[in-house]
This record gives structure tokens, C-alpha cells and sequence, in this order.
């Protein structure tokens, strides 16, 4: 694979991020990062070309819409923003075909207090966090809720129609199954609605029990339904780590461009979030900063940057990235701090 759309892959391309994005076919991306302008955080024009923060957030919706028709169905989207202009954004991202998963705080453990002047410390206390929204793609049904992620539609609904086709009952399935203390369990049903996920053993008791010295029903191999929900569900492998993130932001002298992304929050959205080989779109790329460790950690990206020389400073920044990692550094989470 070396295109999505009209674009070669691991290129970054000049343009509007929103425009730019509707070349690319529907739902055929695994990851976005979204890094937009914050509205009048930032003393530079690509900060103040809106009005109002409402003007802004429908600006934001808008891009939206396409983050959203190029999503895989098990696909995931971060966006950086603050307190407030998050506020507005989650109000218009609610309407799209996704569900927020979490609000992540990134609390910044290098903040100094010096930033804020004597007069302001007197007057507020000092933000020392920014917010990133985490939402999954919501199209698939049973995998769409947070308490539904070990879901396996596909196995179960196949679990159903062939107990249907072989006209076995539910409750003789249940009873194979029995609780401790004999009775019926809930077990069946939830694999068959695809709220959980029976282990082999169990799948292959109810084979041997329906088919009774047959080879009519289930012909389909455990291995192959867990490997089509695995393919179907959303990755995810940030298991260990809370909503609240705690770490580092880039000061001055490393920076090479006002709003950089420090690389241990990359690495921790990527690692989570995709796989080797996943398609990550880095929507407004600024230094390339979230595109090279894509990259690094043998993910494809795509990145758009509106400013002609940013985007070439992020094309240097990434043609200058170590080559891809070897898999013993980049499935560590430990090293991600
Ligand atoms: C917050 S910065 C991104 C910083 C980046 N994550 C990094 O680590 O360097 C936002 C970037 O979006 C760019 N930008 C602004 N409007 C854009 C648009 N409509 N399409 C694409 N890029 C845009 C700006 O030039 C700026 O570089």
C-alpha cells in the first residue's frame, strides 16, 4: 500500500486540512490526530482568523464532518484543545457519528509559575493543564459504547443464527454452561448479543453440542471470527495509563514551532490507538512533530499544514526521522514517559 486517495502516503501535503481531507476515501483511516488552531491562544495569524469562538467551533465542525466520513468504523480521533474552547467543540462533536470516550487532561509537570505575573496569581489560579478529546467511531453497532468494546457482533450474531438454523433453544445451550450452583446463566445470551466473547473451549462445546455427530453447523473456525473482531474492534492499548496524563510540555529551546506536541503524547495516542501498518492523518501537522513518530513507530501517515513554509519545515523534520523503530522499543509502553 503505498496511496490513500489521491495522496502518496507519509507525505505532508500544503493546503486547507479540511478540503484536503475529502479526497480521502470513506472510512479508510485508522487514527486522526487533530492539532487545530486554538482561537486567540497563540500571538500569530493561523490563530485569529476567526471572529468569534463560535465562528471557530463551526469552523471546527466542519473539518469534523470529514475526520468523521474517513474514519474506519473502529476508528479513533484525538483533538488538542483548552478548557474553554473544548467547551464549545464537544457541543457540535457530540452531533457526529462518534462517541466521546474520554476527556483527557494533560497536566504539565515542567509548568512554571513564573509564566504568570504577580498581579494574575492574585486573580485566578494558573492553568497548568490543556484537554484533548478522545472519541471512538460509532458505526458499528455492538461495538459503539465504551461498555460494549469487548463486543464480537460478528461472532455472535453467528452464534444466534446457527443455533436458530439448527433448532437447538437457547435454554439447552445455557445449559451446558451451568453456574456454580447449577442454575441458568446470562453467559449465551451476552454472546449472542455480542457483549462478550466466548474463549475456544466454550465455542466448541456449543459446535460439538448442535451439531450432535454432524458437521452441519458452525463451520467457521474460532480462530477465524476472533481474527474478524479483532480486525473489527477498536484498537486500544492504553491500559495502563488514566485520563488525567502527566508530563512534560516543550520548552522554548527544542521547539521548532510555537505550538509543538511533545513526542511522549504522540507515542502514547499511536500506541494506544493503531497498529503496524495503521493509516494515521495528522490534520494540522505545524512542525510534523505527531507525523514522524507515526512514522517511527511503523504507522503510514498523511499530514496537511496550510503554511507553505511550515509544511516544509515538517517535510525536513521528517525526512531527517530515525528510521522506524524496532517493534522490542515501540510496543513498550513503559518507555513512553
Ligand atoms: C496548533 S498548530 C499544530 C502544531 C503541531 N501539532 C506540532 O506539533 O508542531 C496548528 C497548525 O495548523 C495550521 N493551520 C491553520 N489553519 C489550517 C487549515 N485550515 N488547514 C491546515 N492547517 C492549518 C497552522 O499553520 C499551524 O501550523
Amino acid at each position: 500500500m503505498t496511496t490513500l486517495g489521491p495522496y502518496d502516503l507519509n507525505t505532508i501535503i500544503t493546503g486547507d486540512a479540511r478540503e484536503l481531507a475529502k479526497a480521502i476515501p470513506d472510512e479508510s483511516v485508522d487514527l486522526i490526530i487533530a492539532d487545530p488552531p486554538y482561537y486567540r491562544v497563540a500571538d500569530v495569524d493561523w490563530d485569529k482568523q476567526w471572529k468569534t469562538i463560535d465562528e471557530w467551533a463551526d469552523w471546527c465542525l466542519d473539518w469534523g464532518r470529514e475526520a468523521c466520513r474517513i474514519l474506519k468504523p473502529n476508528g479513533s480521533i484525538y483533538i488538542y484543545g483548552n478548557n474553554k474552547n473544548l467547551a464549545y467543540l464537544q457541543v457540535r462533536f457530540d452531533k457526529l457519528e462518534w462517541m466521546l470516550i474520554n476527556l483527557i487532561i494533560w497536566s504539565k509537570t515542567n509548568y512554571t509559575m513564573l509564566k504568570a505575573s504577580p498581579d494574575a496569581l492574585r486573580s485566578y489560579q494558573v492553568q497548568a493543564e490543556e484537554h484533548i478529546l478522545f472519541y471512538g467511531n460509532d458505526k458499528l453497532p455492538g461495538f459503539g459504547t465504551v461498555a460494549s468494546q469487548q463486543a464480537g457482533t460478528p461472532m455472535g450474531e453467528y452464534l444466534r443464527k446457527e443455533r436458530i438454523r439448527s433448532g437447538v433453544s437457547m435454554r439447552a445451550i445455557q445449559e451446558l454452561f451451568p453456574s456454580q450452583t447449577g442454575g441458568l446463566t446470562g453467559c449465551v445470551s451476552n454472546w449472542e448479543l455480542g457483549l462478550n466473547f466466548p474463549l475456544k473451549e466454550q465455542y466448541e462445546k456449543i459446535r460439538s453440542y448442535i451439531n450432535n455427530g454432524t458437521v452441519e453447523y458452525l463451520r467457521q473456525e474460532y480462530e477465524d471470527l476472533r481474527q474478524e473482531y479483532e480486525d473489527l474492534r477498536r484498537p486500544f492499548n492504553g491500559g495502563k495509563f488514566t485520563d488525567i496524563w502527566s508530563g512534560p510540555l516543550m520548552n522554548g529551546a527544542n521547539k521548532k514551532h510555537i505550538s509543538e506536541k511533545p513526542k511522549w503524547i504522540s507515542d502514547r495516542m499511536i500506541l494506544a490507538s493503531s497498529k503496524r501498518g495503521s493509516i494515521v492523518v495528522d490534520m494540522f501537522t505545524g512542525s510534523g512533530a505527531i507525523s514522524a513518530r507515526a512514522y517511527q513507530l511503523q504507522r503510514y501517515f498523511i499530514a496537511f499544514e496550510i503554511d507553505p513554509a511550515t509544511a516544509n519545515m515538517a517535510r525536513k523534520r521528517v525526512a531527517e526521522t530515525q528510521p522506524p523503530l524496532p517493534i522490542v522499543y515501540h510496543e513498550q509502553m513503559e518507555l513512553l514517559t
